[in-house]
Parts: structure tokens; C-alpha cells; sequence
């Protein structure tokens, strides 16, 4: 094994069971708890293909996001989930070679999926001080150096939920030497509100250095098809589809994506169900203020509990599947004192409510 490849820590995917393998109502892994289009599921019906490989370029879903989007689909590509994206961004454009490894810079709590991409090219991953659980572009910025290839900014975070504005944005992509590439995640930009744009379309069509990703595996519900999909100027689609899998999206998860795209009306009424459920669990939360339980402001399908009373992540963790709930706790990542819960039903959210309450009452 190459010794970058032995350095790196897999990743940890969100559980859906308990330590005894009891089955537990999975909020873990940030998935849509109204699950997706029944267009998408409709989709996914039809006995077309199995036989035959997919259109290697997703040409109509490429077309329909840029009818969406207001694209070029010559300025898309489509891949395994955004995951296998962003992993490609970091290959093709950074690495190792006889001056050394180059640098791929990202906030400390990021998502995980940074650390491995920068690995597993030979490159070094470099964390720049947050700002209480946020990105700080200061610090980012701080922290380029001539080494620096690329930075990632997932906008919102996960895990920790927080949002840059658009002037921040634009603040830390004009801090940066144009050789960088910026790689902007949007994995979750569906659950931000009209006036909330990041504006990192805008920036990826205006400069030579931004690649924006999104993917269908939140706000669509398809996590399970993997599909996501990037957009920026020629020349970086043009590498990432040069070592992009040829058949890298499925048949079905073509069909499935476009008759989702073709159904905003279950988009807008995820955002509403999250947008409601997500102030009413962060006020739950808020409201054991005095116990030493903090929950971070999110503006994704999920909250970052932070337990810093008598009552600890590991209690609330057992509590919680206990009484039948898997969440995330992520102390691989620096955070052993929170949990990431995944925004669910109503009757789930007030059911972890209750649970974590008591809990912390039982801790005092
Ligand atoms: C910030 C962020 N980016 C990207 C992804 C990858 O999603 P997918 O590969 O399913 O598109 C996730 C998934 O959790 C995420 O949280």
C-alpha cells in the first residue's frame, strides 16, 4: 500500500443499528425523511435497460439541470454522487511529485470526505482554524500557501450546519491566488431559502477557478442511486471527465434524477418540512440551555448538538438508541462532544426531544 493510501482513515458511514444489531430509525446520515418524488420512485420502475450500459454523458439530465439551473450542460458533469466528484477535483488537480505533496486546504469540522480525497492523491491535507464550529475566511485565507492546489467549502456544512453568505464567498474566492481551485459543495443549497444563494453558480461561470457540486442525495431523496453533478468552466469539466468512471451513472439513476428534476413541487415541500422542523428541534435543544446542551444554527437537514453539561454525547448516544434512534457522533472528526442529528419526521424530532430532556435531567 502506498504510505498515503495506509495514512488515511476510512470513512465511517452513518449507522443504522444499535450495538445489540437492533434496527433503529436511521437519522445519521442526513437522508430525506419524506423519502423522494414519486415521479423519481415512478422512474425507477420502469424495466428499461438493465442490459445495456447508461448514456456515459447524462446528456438529458445534463440539459434538463441546465434548463433548471441556467447552465451551459456543456459546463456539467455527472458523477457517482457528488463524492466521487469532489475526490476527482482533489486528483486532478493536486498530488504529489519531486518537489513534495501539494496542499488541499478545508475548515477545521469539515466534511470527512476532504481529508480522504487529499490522501488518497498523495497530497497533504491542510485545517484552518473555525470560528466557533463555522468556516472563518480570514483563517482560510491565512492559510494558502504556495503549495495550496485546491480548497473545499461544503456551503452549508456539514457537520456542523453553518452557512457563508454570498459576500463571504466572494470574499474568499477573490483572497485566493487564481491558481487555486475552489471547490464550493452544495450538497444541501436545496433546503436554503430563495434569498439565501450563495451565488456560486455566478462565481463558477465568471472565473477560471470555481467548481460548484450538488448532488440528489439530500433534498431529491436519491441518496441510494448516487448521482451528483458539478458545474464550472471548460477546462475543469474537461478534466474531471477525463478520469471520471465512463459509465459512472446508472441507467435508472438517469431516469430517476430527471423525473425528480421534473417535480419541485416535492423539493419545495422538503425545504418546508425541514425549514419547520428544524426551528422546532433547535429550539427543543435551546431550551436545555441550562443543562449545558448547545445546539449550533444550521441551515441544512441537520443539527450539531453539543453537549457540554453533566449530560455527555456518549449518554445521549445510548439514550437515543435506547429508545430506537441512531444519530451521528463523530469524535474521528475532533467533535467526541456533539451529535449530528438528521432532521426527521415530526413525531421523530419531538420523540429525540423528549429523549435527550430526560436524559439530561437524569444527569444532573
Ligand atoms: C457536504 C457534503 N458533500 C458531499 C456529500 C456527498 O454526497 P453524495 O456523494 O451522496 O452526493 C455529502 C454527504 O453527506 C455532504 O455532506
Amino acid at each position: 500500500m502506498k504510505p498515503w493510501i495506509e495514512a488515511i482513515h476510512a470513512y465511517v458511514p452513518g449507522r443504522a443499528t444499535g450495538k445489540g444489531g437492533q434496527v433503529l430509525t436511521k437519522l445519521s446520515a442526513n437522508e430525506n425523511p419524506l423519502g423522494c418524488s414519486d415521479r423519481a420512485l415512478e422512474a425507477l420502475g420502469q424495466p428499461t435497460g438493465p442490459a445495456t450500459y447508461p448514456d456515459p454523458d447524462a446528456t438529458a439530465l445534463r440539459a434538463a439541470l441546465g434548463v433548471i439551473h441556467g447552465l451551459a450542460p456543456e459546463r456539467i458533469v455527472c458523477g457517482t454522487g457528488s463524492d466521487e466528484l469532489l475526490n476527482l477535483a482533489a486528483q486532478a488537480f493536486a498530488g504529489t511529485g519531486p518537489e513534495g505533496p501539494d496542499e488541499v486546504l478545508f475548515s477545521r469540522y469539515s466534511f470527512a470526505v476532504y481529508d480522504i480525497a487529499a490522501r488518497r492523491c498523495g497530497a497533504v491535507p491542510v485545517e484552518a482554524q473555525d470560528a466557533d464550529y463555522g468556516a472563518d475566511v480570514d483563517a482560510l485565507l491565512a492559510a494558502v500557501t504556495e503549495r495550496t492546489r485546491v480548497l473545499f467549502l461544503a456551503n452549508p456544512n456539514n457537520p456542523t450546519g453553518s452557512f457563508l453568505p454570498r459576500a463571504e464567498i466572494e470574499r474568499l474566492h477573490a483572497g485566493l491566488p487564481s491558481d487555486v481551485l475552489f471547490v464550493l459543495d452544495q450538497a444541501y443549497a436545496e433546503y436554503l431559502g430563495p434569498d439565501e444563494d450563495d451565488g456560486g453558480f455566478a462565481l463558477a461561470e465568471a472565473h477560471d477557478n470555481v467548481l460548484v457540486t450538488r448532488t440528489f442525495s439530500k433534498a431529491y431523496g436519491l441518496a441510494g442511486e448516487r448521482i451528483g453533478w458539478a458545474t464550472g468552466a471548460p477546462h475543469l469539466i474537461d478534466a474531471l471527465n477525463r478520469i471520471r468512471g465512463p459509465f459512472n451513472v446508472t441507467g435508472s439513476g438517469q431516469r430517476a434524477a430527471l423525473a425528480a428534476l421534473e417535480d419541485q413541487e416535492f423539493i419545495a415541500e422538503t425545504r418546508a418540512h425541514n425549514t419547520r422542523e428544524l426551528a422546532r428541534f433547535t429550539e427543543a435543544m435551546q431550551a436545555l440551555g441550562n443543562h449545558g446542551v448547545r445546539p449550533l444554527p444550521s441551515k441544512a437537514n441537520f443539527v450539531l448538538v453539543l453537549f457540554e453539561g453533566a449530560l455527555t454525547a456518549e449518554a445521549a448516544l445510548e439514550a437515543l438508541a435506547d429508545g430506537g434512534y441512531a444519530v451521528r457522533h463523530l469524535p474521528g472528526q475532533g467533535l467526541p462532544q456533539a451529535l449530528r442529528i438528521t432532521v426527521g419526521t415530526a413525531l421523530d424530532m419531538d420523540a429525540i426531544a423528549a429523549i435527550i430532556s430526560a436524559a439530561a435531567e437524569e444527569a444532573q
